[in-house]
């Protein structure tokens, strides 16, 4: 550990003494807030921690890069790693604890249990990834079990993935609230992930056209185009013609229920899409709220 990590802040590595730390916080009578993360923090991970903050008197931040959301041939292996200046920048962003459990401690020898929402994690990125949102769901059911928060903070940026664990809660009677707060972008668009630092130089200066693109339909939008159809297709040549390597998908969702729609009708729209640059596949997506 870095000696100019806040002395304040404390570092748990085992589920027995995050437990005992999550039932004394709540004896104490304090309001815990938590922040999944898989790590390699990021001033979007930054912005949540801050709002959990705002929302509870204690604040846990989890990094652990999940196993059991990749698939095989995902990049669970390479997925950027950095303790030790995580747990500086969680401490600055105003976190109390950092639990970062080992993959063993949270998925013991023998481990067989799983949860999972059905039908909406089969579309979009449900259908790329097949098993990623089961091992989102398990992942967050855990840490909720382990962190007892009575407020947890996720980011817009994975749209879906809030959904989700929305509809997990909502489905499981979990007593936490979820806050969902908006997309931190580079500036000039780029939204913030620990993915990026896959990008080389051109990629990079391409995958600028993901926001782009989505700004370009908002104003659409706002000026009266309603086919998904039209959208999409102008969207797929901005981004292709930037330079993207494949582009998974571009669709519109009724956002209340994740339904894909086929015509845009107000009062809001979600527009998601997820892009390859090179091997790196970000996504990113935006909400449109007009008349
Ligand atoms: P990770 O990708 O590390 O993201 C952790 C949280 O930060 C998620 O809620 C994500 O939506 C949010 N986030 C990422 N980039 C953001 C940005 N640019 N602006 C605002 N928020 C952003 O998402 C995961 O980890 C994992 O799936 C997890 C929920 C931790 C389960 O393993």
């Amino acid at each position: 550990m870095r000696k100019d990590v806040p002395l304040s802040i404390q570092t748990i590595f085992s589920v027995r003494e995050i437990q005992a730390e999550a039932d004394r916080l709540r004896s104490a009578g304090k309001r815990i807030g938590v922040v999944p993360t898989m790590g390699y923090l990021h001033e979007g991970h930054l912005s949540l921690i801050r709002r959990a903050k705002e929302l509870a008197d204690v604040v846990i931040t989890t990094i652990f890069v999940n196993p059991t959301q990749f698939s095989v041939g995902e990049d669970f292996e390479s997925y950027p790693r950095d303790l030790d200046a995580d747990n500086l920048r969680a401490g600055e962003a105003g976190a109390d604890v950092v639990f970062c459990p080992d993959r063993r401690e949270m998925y013991p020898e023998g481990y067989l249990t799983y949860v999972e929402v059905e039908t909406v994690t089969s579309i979009l990125e449900g259908a790329f990834r097949p098993t990623h949102f089961r091992g989102v769901t398990t992942v967050v059911a855990k840490l909720f079990g382990l962190t007892k928060p009575h407020v947890a903070v996720f980011g817009q940026k994975d749209a879906q993935q809030a959904f989700v664990v929305r509809k997990m809660v909502s489905d499981l009677n979990m007593d936490v609230e979820i806050h969902v707060e908006p997309t931190v972008r580079e500036p000039d668009g780029l939204a913030m992930s620990s993915r990026n630092v896959y990008l080389n130089r051109a990629e990079r200066t391409a995958a600028a056209s993901l926001y782009a693109a989505l700004i370009f339909a908002e104003k659409q939008i706002q000026d009266g185009e309603r086919s998904v159809e039209k959208l999409s297709g102008e969207m797929k040549k901005m981004i292709s013609d930037a330079g993207a390597t494949a582009i998974d998908y571009i669709a519109c969702v009724e956002p209340d229920t994740f339904t894909p729609v086929e015509a845009i009708h107000p009062p809001r729209i979600l527009i998601l899409l997820a892009v390859r640059f090179g091997a790196t596949r970000l996504i990113d997506n935006i909400s449109v709220t007009f008349s």
